[in-house]
C-alpha cells in the first residue's frame, strides 16, 4: 500500500526496545484529568515506524490519523522484523497504547566451506546472495550460492567442495637389463613414478610387482603403481622390466675330456674348465669363459696321451715327469710266474679304468739282473732307473710287493700281498684324493662300467 503510505505514515517517536533512544511525546500535562476531545486530530502525536508501515482506522475518518481513538496496525519493510505491538491505540492519556520498532533482519553467519570460499552480495542481509566457489581440484556438491531470505532463514543447504578430479601418475619408461656375469638374473632400480594431484599434496604410491633393486629373473615383468589421493580417486600406470640372459653357443667337450662350467653352463660369464680323463693331458686353456659378445673367450682346449719318456737315465728324471700330475704304483715281484704277480697282474688289468680315473701309472719290476726288467705298459726302463727306483723306495726283488706313492713321489702305503680294485681304490679315495677331485670322480663313476 505505497500509495496510502504518505498519507499513513508519520513521524512517531515511540518507547522502543531496549538500547534503542527514547522520545517523551511532546506535550504538556496541563490538568490530571484532561478534557478528552475527540475532534483534535492530534491528540496523540502523529504515529510513524523507520522502515516499516503504520496503517490507522480512526473513527472519524482518514483525515484524523492520530485522534483519540485511533487504531493504527504496525507493518514493517520488507527485511526488517516488527519488534513491540503490532496494533496500538490513542489513549485518553494521549499516548499510544503501545510502542513498535523495526528491525533489520540478517541471516546468521555462513559457515565456511571446507577446500573452498563464498562471495555474498550484501553480507548476510536479507535478499543477499553468497556464491561458493571451490579451489583448484575440487568441485561444488549442491547449489552453488544461497540466498538470505526475508524472513532471515538462508535457502537451500550449504554446497560441499569434493575432490573429484584423480591424480595423475607418471611411470619410468620401460627398460632391457643384461643378466650379470655368472647370474640368470639382473638387479633392476628405477625411481619412483611421480605422482601429483591437483587439491592434495599427500598421495599413496602402491607399487604392484617386484620391488626396485631386487634381482629379476630372465623374462618379462609388468610393474604397476597405483596411486589414490585422499578422496580415494585413483590413477595407475606400468612399465616394463624385461630381463635377457646372453648366452654362447653350447660348448663340446673334448675328446678324451670334459667339461665343468660354472652358472647355467653357456649364459654371461660362465666358466667352462676343461678336464682330461686319466691318461690324458690337457693341451691349451684351462678354462674358456662366456663373454658379454655371447663368444667363448679362447681357443678349445685337446685332451692328448700322456707321453712318458721311458728311456731316461736316472730315477729322479724319471720321477719328475710324473711330478705334480700323476700317482705311481710299483709292482716288483721275483719272476712273472710269482703267484702273487700274476693274480696282481689280472686284477690290475681289470681295474685299469679305475686307476686311469685316478691317474695313477703302473710301473712293474720284475726278476733280477741280468736279466731284470722295469716297464711303464710297453715301455722298458734302463737297468740304472730300475735300480734307482729300488733303493730309493727300498722294494726287494726277492719277493711280490707293491708301493703306492701321491702325487709328490712320496711313498704312501706298501702291500706284499695281491690287492682286489676294491681295497686299492678305497685306499686311494679316502688318502690320496683331494675334495675336487674325489667330486669329480663321483660324477664320472660310470665311466668305467
Ligand atoms: C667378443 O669380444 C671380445 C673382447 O671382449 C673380442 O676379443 C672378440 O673378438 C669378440 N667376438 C666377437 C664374435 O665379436
Ligand atoms: C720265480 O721265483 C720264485 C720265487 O718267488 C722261484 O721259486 C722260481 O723258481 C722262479 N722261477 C723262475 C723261472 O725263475
Amino acid at each position: 500500500m505505497r500509495l496510502s503510505r504518505s498519507v499513513a505514515v508519520f513521524i512517531l517517536f515511540f518507547t522502543a526496545g531496549s538500547g534503542t533512544t527514547v522520545y517523551e511525546n511532546e506535550f504538556t500535562e496541563e490538568d490530571t484529568t484532561p478534557q478528552l476531545d475527540y475532534t483534535n486530530p492530534y491528540w496523540c502525536h502523529p504515529p510513524g515506524l523507520t522502515n516499516g508501515e503504520v496503517t490507522c482506522h480512526s473513527p472519524r475518518g482518514r483525515a484524523y490519523r492520530s485522534t483519540l481513538g485511533t487504531r493504527c496496525q504496525m507493518s514493517c519493510d520488507r527485511g526488517y522484523r516488527l519488534l513491540g505491538r503490532r496494533s496500538v491505540m490513542c489513549l485518553a492519556n494521549r499516548r499510544w497504547s503501545g510502542t513498535a520498532y523495526c528491525r533489520k533482519m540478517r541471516c546468521h553467519v555462513l559457515p565456511l566451506i571446507y577446500h573452498g570460499r563464498y562471495t555474498c552480495t550484501q553480507g548476510f542481509m536479507v535478499d543477499s546472495r553468497c556464491d561458493f566457489t571451490c579451489d583448484t581440484g575440487y568441485r561444488i556438491e549442491g547449489e552453488p550460492s544461497r540466498i538470505c531470505q526475508h524472513r532471515g532463514s538462508w535457502s537451500g543447504v550449504q554446497p560441499v567442495c569434493s575432490d573429484t578430479d584423480p591424480p595423475k601418475i607418471k611411470c619410468p619408461p620401460s627398460r632391457l637389463k643384461v643378466a650379470e656375469p655368472g647370474k640368470l638374473t639382473a638387479k633392476v632400480t628405477w625411481d619412483p613414478p611421480t605422482a601429483t594431484d591437483t587439491a592434495h599434496k599427500s598421495l599413496d604410491v602402491i607399487l604392484v610387482g617386484q620391488e626396485p633393486g631386487t634381482d629379476f629373473k630372465e623374462g618379462l615383468h609388468i610393474i604397476r603403481y597405483k596411486v589414490y589421493d585422499q578422496a580415494r580417486n585413483r590413477a595407475a600406470c606400468k612399465f616394463i622390466v624385461r630381463v635377457e640372459v646372453r648366452r654362447c653357443p653350447e660348448l663340446f667337450p673334448p675328446l678324451h675330456g670334459y667339461l665343468s662350467c660354472s652358472s647355467n653352463g653357456n649364459n654371461y660369464g660362465a666358466t667352462c674348465e676343461y678336464h682330461c680323463e686319466g691318461g690324458y693331458e690337457r693341451r691349451g686353456v684351462s678354462s674358456r669363459v662366456c663373454q658379454f659378445n655371447r663368444s667363448w673367450g679362447g681357443d678349445p682346449a685337446e685332451c692328448v696321451p700322456i707321453e712318458i719318456k721311458a728311456d731316461v737315465k736316472t730315477a729322479p728324471a724319471l720321477l719328475d715327469q710324473f711330478y705334480e700330475k700323476r700317482r705311481l704304483l710299483i709292482v716288483s715281484a721275483p719272476n712273472m710266474s710269482d703267484p702273487d704277480y700274476q693274480l696282481q697282474n689280472i686284477m690290475i688289468q681289470k681295474a685299469d679304468c679305475g686307476l686311469a680315473l685316478r691317474h695313477v701309472t703302473v710301473i712293474e719290476l720284475l726278476g733280477s739282473p741280468p736279466r731284470e726288467t722295469g716297464r711303464i705298459k710297453e715301455s722298458l726302463l734302463q737297468p740304472q732307473v730300475i735300480e734307482g727306483l729300488r733303493q730309493a723306495f727300498r722294494i726287494s726283488r726277492s719277493y711280490f710287493s707293491m708301493v703306492l706313492l701321491d702325487e709328490l713321489g712320496l711313498d704312501r702305503e706298501r702291500f706284499i700281498s695281491p690287492v682286489g680294485s676294491d681295497e686299492l681304490f678305497s685306499y686311494i679315495d679316502s688318502f690320496l684324493l683331494d675334495e675336487e677331485e674325489r667330486e669329480k670322480l663321483e660324477l664320472r663313476s660310470d665311466f668305467c662300467d
